[in-house]
């Protein structure tokens, strides 16, 4: 075999230290199968103030103390904190950058009193990029490739292919940029780019000005050696069309040769209804008839009435406009006029959660919702729902189908990006393992609902449907592999 290449992962958030979403599955998961591969595999991530000492054993590296890290005209004082994350295969390294001021706080990107974007995001991300940077040298420890992710990380590649590249310990170290949601790009006034130290050379629109602005995202398209993104048909979309673009469609265009679509995988080991210890049964494709258990205690929880025939619509989301929450609100009069329960777990913004607050009240024994994070009401409502409901604007991968497969959950999706790529759909084809509809529309999307809802009563049909779903398999290995062969491209 070739020689183990070594990788640092770079992300704003990981599991089980901090998430907001599916970003912090795939930091966790994906590093720990590229680690089994046999590469040496890092994480760097933000400090942040909610993540718990004692719970997650968190230390200082006594070496990586009061490293001077420029922010504009500053100078700010990172320190390095370290964790592990481990699955029964692989235990993987986590350098936390540390900063009270930028990290202290409770919230990840938004403030929980003024629910606004933190007025400092820029200086936040510009100090952890550098931070991070600034780590490897002092650790001695120069990885082959340096994998970015998001616009939270996106001028690292910038640094080092600037300021950092005459530095010998930083030459040669290639970089990857992952797109896992477009429509976040972290732009900024110009005065933002002062802060960042980099050359004005790059301030122009072939770098990362985006007009008149500065914008992180842009930096990680444009300076980045390979660019992926987490789907294959997520990556057509957003370099052929504005709407998935959001306005970056033409640099990524531009960069074609250089971007992969890479679905992501899940992580079996949680993700697992036959060795789930946070649901009350548990229960396999020879075994389905344990699920019923685990619905009953879902709608014991949402105090909802158990019928077994009643099927129950599950979901689980941060609650924003990519999520297609807009076509729910159009149709959810008329998909409740059927004899069904929807369950509903979210956080998100408030004009979401007051619809669904009042769908409740108009329909309470029907609609069951809790609002906040919990991982454990997220695995019952995988293990307890019959559907799975996502009919999201777009998605760049999107991993709830995928745990719904798993969990014998049919989901009903919009078909785009990673949900075009991983549901097959029920009625035109054998292997059919959900429900697909195409437009952006909520019509389409009550017929695929109804659709659903007439083959979940042929038990035959609906069980295969089931079990087709069951044995897809979406674990890591294979993406993995694909990132570590991409990695070994750079490096030759
Ligand atoms: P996105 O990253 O766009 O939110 P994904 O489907 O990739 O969408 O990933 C969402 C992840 O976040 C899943 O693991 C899902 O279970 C989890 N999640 C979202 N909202 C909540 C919540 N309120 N409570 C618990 N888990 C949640
Ligand atoms: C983003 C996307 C989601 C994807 C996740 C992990 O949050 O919205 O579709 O699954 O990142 O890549």
């Amino acid at each position: 075999m070739s020689k183990p290449l070594n990788v640092l992962f770079v992300t704003s958030e990981v599991e089980p230290f901090i998430k907001t979403g599916g970003l912090a599955d795939v930091s966790a998961s994906l590093p720990q199968t590229i680690k089994e591969l046999g590469h040496e595999i890092r994480i760097a991530a933000p400090r942040y103030g909610s993540i718990s000492e004692r719970k997650f054993k968190i230390h200082d590296v006594i070496r990586l103390k009061e490293i001077g890290v420029p922010v504009g005209e500053r100078v700010k004082m990172a320190n390095v904190n370290s964790s592990f994350i481990a699955n029964t295969k692989a235990k993987v390294q986590v350098y936390f950058i540390a900063n009270k001021e930028f990290f202290g706080r409770h919230g990840i990107y938004v403030s929980p009193e003024t629910k606004k974007d933190y007025a400092d995001n820029d200086e936040r991300f510009i100090f952890f990029s550098r931070s991070v940077l600034e780590t490897l040298k002092r650790l001695g420890w120069k990885p082959d490739v340096i994998h970015c992710n998001d616009w939270q990380t996106g001028l690292i590649p910038a640094y080092v292919k600037t300021i950092y590249s005459n530095d010998p310990f930083y030459k040669n170290i290639k970089t990857v940029f992952t797109i896992h949601n477009l429509a976040y790009q972290g732009i900024f006034p110009a005065s933002s780019f002062k802060k960042t130290g980099l050359p004005d050379s790059v301030f122009t629109p072939d770098g990362l000005e985006f007009y008149e602005k500065m914008n992180f995202m842009k930096a990680g398209l444009v300076y980045s050696d390979v660019i992926t993104t987490v789907s294959e048909k997520y990556a057509e979309e957003i370099r052929t069309s504005a709407e998935y673009g959001c306005g970056l469609e033409g640099v990524i265009q531009k960069r074609r040769q250089h971007l992969h679509g890479i679905v992501n995988g899940i992580d079996y080991e949680i993700w697992n209804p036959q060795t789930d210890t946070v649901i009350p049964v548990r229960y396999d494709v020879h075994t389905i008839e344990g699920k019923v258990e685990n619905k009953k205690a879902l709608l014991k929880k949402f105090n909802l009435e158990f019928k077994e025939h009643i099927p129950v619509i599950g979901m689980i989301s941060r609650l924003v406009d990519q999520k297609g929450l807009d076509l729910i609100e159009e149709i959810s009069d008329e998909m409740l006029k059927t004899d069904v329960k929807f369950v509903l777990l979210g956080a998100g913004e408030k004009q979401y959660q007051d619809f669904f607050e009042s769908l409740h009240k108009k329909h309470p024994s029907k609609v069951g919702v809790y609002f906040g994070y919990s991982e454990e009401i997220a695995h019952l409502i995988e293990a307890g729902s019959d559907m799975y409901l996502m009919p999201s604007k777009y998605e760049p991968c999107g991993l709830n189908q995928l745990y719904s497969l798993k969990y014998g959950t049919v989901p009903i999706v919009r078909a785009t990006g990673g949900l075009e790529d991983t549901i097959v759909d029920a009625d035109s084809a054998a292997s059919g393992t959900g429900f697909k509809f195409k437009k952006y529309d909520a019509k389409e999307l009550l017929k695929a609902i109804h659709r659903a809802l007439k083959l979940y009563h042929d038990h035959g049909t609906w069980k295969k449907i089931m079990q087709n779903g069951m044995v897809q398999d979406f674990s890591w290995e294979a993406s993995a592999k694909q990132y570590a062969s991409l990695y070994r491209t750079l490096v030759k």
